[in-house]
């Protein structure tokens, strides 16, 4: 059965795109993967495509019909991308009725059962199109980069999942420096903090990971040898486990 995901904290830089693009990589190693891109600055998208087109933008103004999906340069990678144009079809779609909001969402994350698993990417500020989609996303999984006041942040996060209707899978740490004192101290605190919501997978702070999105490659095709280029593979075996795909 199809499963989806979104990746989602209203901290900007946390690492959303970044996990969204890694995780799709290792997902499709063993499913089919479609990628939704809802952010306007497109990094996921152009990650995947040279020319992002949003075809979002249609299916948001109910022009009817099956979404139109774009396969990557990944066999097993499709993508519905995001361009600035989707921020003007937020006015239009918020003037509809929250029943057709929600079915308009619904059928843009789950009409698809070519489909085994939907990753959505988010912009960091939620407006009521991203909400709705959201809200029809199975699980929703949160990018922690640390630090005190992002910490303190995580109970605003999950509130906004919860005001979604969308169910909160757990939370992993980004960028993890474990030669930073301040780091481990940080993740204990979070550990105790989120419970049996904190993924035992952590993310490390590497170049490996930051490069690689530069030369448009995931850190696994990268550097796959190394520790940050096999992080990304055991996180999806961990979310994999979570929602059950
Ligand atoms: N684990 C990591 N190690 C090093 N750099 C990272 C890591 N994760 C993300 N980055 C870098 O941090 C920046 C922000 O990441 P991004 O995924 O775009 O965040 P978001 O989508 O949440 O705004 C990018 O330059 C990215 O390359
Ligand atoms: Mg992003």
């Amino acid at each position: 059965m199809m499963k989806s995901i979104a990746i989602y904290n209203n901290k900007g830089g946390c690492g959303k795109s970044t996990s969204v693009i890694n995780l799709a990589y290792e997902f499709a190693a063993h499913s089919k993967v479609l990628v939704i891109d809802t952010d306007g600055q497109s990094n996921t998208s152009r990650f995947f495509i040279d020319e992002p087109k949003t075809y979002l933008e249609d299916i948001l103004l109910g022009k009817g019909g099956k979404i139109n999906t774009e396969i990557t340069r990944y066999d097993n990678i499709s993508i519905v991308s995001a361009t600035a144009a989707i921020n003007n079809a937020v006015g239009i779609f918020s003037g509809f009725s929250d029943e057709k909001q929600s079915a308009i969402a619904d059928k843009i994350v789950n009409s698809n059962s070519d489909f085994d698993i939907v990753i959505v990417d988010l912009p960091p500020a939620m407006n009521v199109v991203t909400a709705h989609i959201v809200g029809a996303c199975d699980f929703v999984f949160v990018p922690v980069e640390l630090g005190t006041f992002a910490i303190q942040g995580i109970p605003k996060v999950t509130d906004v999942i919860a005001s979604c209707k969308a169910r909160f899978g757990g939370a992993f740490i980004n960028k993890f420096d474990k030669k930073n004192s301040a780091d481990v101290a940080l993740m204990q605190m979070f550990s105790e903090l989120m419970g049996d919501k904190a993924l035992a997978t952590t993310i490390p702070y590497s170049k490996v990971i930051k490069n690689s999105i530069s030369f448009k490659t995931t850190a696994r095709e990268y550097m796959g040898w190394t520790n940050a280029g096999k992080a990304f593979g055991q996180l999806a075996d961990e979310i994999r486990e979570r929602i059950g795909g």
